[in-house]
């Protein structure tokens, strides 16, 4: 598999990020941690593995925009690309010894996803995208998964943290996608959701209430590996309103409508 110089770019910027995450994960006991809101945590991992992306990525185009956890928005003069990021997806796995967290990198060429990328250091997992190129997971070529009951389907879903709200709506989605399917995955990570979907490893996910670098890489991956994604009520605004559902076609499909029901009738 060929990857572009730009991906390139990326997926180094990731592994060097990856280094610093695995070498804080190793003593994470140290590290200082700081709360955003109730439930919502910070550390110094998080800003050393932005700082290195952030770097990486400015050295290696100059001008790009960014939208990054930590930083924010960070306008470049050239408009026309951005930046999508997120350092450590998973920050409360992370500081709990939990090895489920990943870097979520993607890029926006007018305001298209065009390359993604989503590293899992603990498990050494590197998933790459690019707009029409397929996508990869240590450059074995992904695809969704087949399965099309959801009685057979494997559904990973986003629990509301503490302070997030949500909570009504989410549990009675929840009662509705239990009652349909085989089972119910929390992984604490919403990018290693979506890159799971393109692996195949779940045939579905939704999640209200995330934020763009939650989400950017990981639906270009989705959508590379032949899946579909949209918000649960089929809309195509996924970055600005944080809801997303995925899967593939017909997994997809049947959460959507599954999700739309308003209580369940089991
Ligand atoms: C979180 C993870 C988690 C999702 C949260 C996100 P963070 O990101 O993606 O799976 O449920 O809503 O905020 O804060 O660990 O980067
Ligand atoms: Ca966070
Ligand atoms: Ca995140
Ligand atoms: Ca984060």
């Amino acid at each position: 598999m060929a990857r572009s110089a730009i991906l390139n770019v990326m997926v180094q910027a990731a592994m060097k990020a990856g280094r610093s995450l695995s070498r804080d994960f190793g003593e994470v006991q140290n590290l200082q941690v700081s709360l955003k809101g109730p439930g919502d945590y910070v550390s110094q991992a998080d800003r050393k593995a932005e700082d290195i992306i952030y770097t990486e990525l400015a050295k290696a185009r100059p001008g790009y925009g960014f939208l990054m956890e930590e930083r924010g928005a960070v306008a470049g003069d050239d408009d026309q690309h951005r930046w999508i990021v997120d350092p450590l997806d998973g920050t409360t796995n992370f500081l709990h010894g939990i090895p489920i967290f990943s870097i979520s990198i993607a890029l926006e060429r007018q305001g298209q996803l065009v390359a993604a990328v989503i590293y899992n250091p603990a498990m050494d997992e590197l998933y790459t995208a690019e707009r029409g190129g397929g996508a990869f997971m240590n450059d074995r070529r992904l695809r969704v998964a087949a399965r099309t009951k959801l009685s057979d389907a494997v559904v990973g879903c986003g629990i509301p943290h503490l302070g997030r709200g949500h909570h009504g709506n989410f549990l009675v989605e929840l009662r509705n996608v239990m009652n349909e399917v085989a089972g119910v995955r929390r992984m604490g990570s919403a990018a290693l959701d979506l890159a799971y979907v393109a692996a195949g490893r779940m045939d579905g996910y939704w999640e209200t209430g995330l934020s763009a670098w939650d989400i950017a890489a990981g639906l270009l991956l989705v959508r590379e590996a032949g899946g579909f994604a949209s918000e649960p009520d089929g809309g195509q605004d996924m970055l600005d309103s944080g809801n997303v559902v995925a899967g593939n076609e017909t997994i997809h499909r049947a959460l959507v409508k599954t999700l739309s029901r308003p209580v369940s009738s089991r």
